[in-house]
């Protein structure tokens, strides 16, 4: 199954992509987690990804694009795969288009207020990316990681101003991917304020319906 997540920044798709993963036994591709493991490592691509990363803008399509397509090429890919976080512009949604059929683009739905309180209480995992939050999604050992035993941290990009500039970039630029999928016949919208559990039984529904 090749899938796409669509939706604000923390509406839940690191969250659902990776439960999607698992139930689907297929690679959860996050560009977000790619461009913070390459900042982690201090590569060129990692650095200039920062520049953007850190104001809340999207790193440049000529960036992304190429590093997506390359991904996609992998052998593990052969069987599917969930995009999480690409596509985020036009012309990131055509260049996917030229090159692959995707089953469908899963909008998560979550408004601004909601997401803005999201991001305060979100912490993460650096080494493998999971996503846990103060009240919704709380760690069993306090503030680590309980797949792989990593310290959380807060995400430099998730101090209020830089979420607000992100929202505004996502409305301006992400948003218009909805009616690109909806015109496909692609497209799925599910509910993303209900529970993390709501959230996916809804999009496995879906799915099975189509
Ligand atoms: P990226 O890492 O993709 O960030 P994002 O899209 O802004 O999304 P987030 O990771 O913030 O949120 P999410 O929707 O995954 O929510 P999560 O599951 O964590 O990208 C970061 C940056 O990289 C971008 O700003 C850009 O600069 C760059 N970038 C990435 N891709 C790019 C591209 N294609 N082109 C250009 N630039 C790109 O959930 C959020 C919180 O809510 C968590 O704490 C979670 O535990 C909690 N939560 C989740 N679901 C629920 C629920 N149902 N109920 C209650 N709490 C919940
Ligand atoms: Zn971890």
């Amino acid at each position: 199954m090749k899938l796409i997540l669509l939706g604000a920044p923390g509406a839940g798709k690191g969250t659902q992509a990776s439960r999607l993963a698992e139930l689907y036994a297929i690679p959860h591709i996050s560009t977000g987690d790619i461009f913070r493991a390459n900042l982690k490592e201090e590569t060129p691509l990692g650095l200039k990804a920062k520049e953007y990363m850190d104001q809340g803008l999207l790193v440049p399509d000529e960036l992304t694009v190429d590093l997506v397509m390359d991904r996609l090429k992998k052998d593990d890919c052969a069987g599917g795969y969930i995009l999480d976080g690409f596509p985020r512009t036009i012309v990131q949604a055509t260049a996917l288009d030229e090159k692959e059929e995707v089953d469908a683009a899963i909008n998560v739905e979550v408004p601004d207020v909601s997401i803005i309180r999201r991001m305060a209480g979100r912490r993460v995992c650096p080494a493998c990316g999971e996503p846990y939050h103060t009240e919704y999604k709380i760690p069993s050992r306090d503030g680590v990681c309980d797949r792989c035993g990593a310290e959380l941290i807060i995400r430099k990009d998730d101090e209020a101003e830089t979420v607000r500039k992100r929202l505004t970039v996502y409305h301006d630029q992400t948003a218009p991917l909805i009616s690109h999928y909806e015109a496909a016949g692609k497209l799925i919208t599910v509910d993303g304020t209900e529970s993390v559990e709501a959230v996916t039984e809804a999009i496995v529904k879906a799915l099975k319906e189509r």
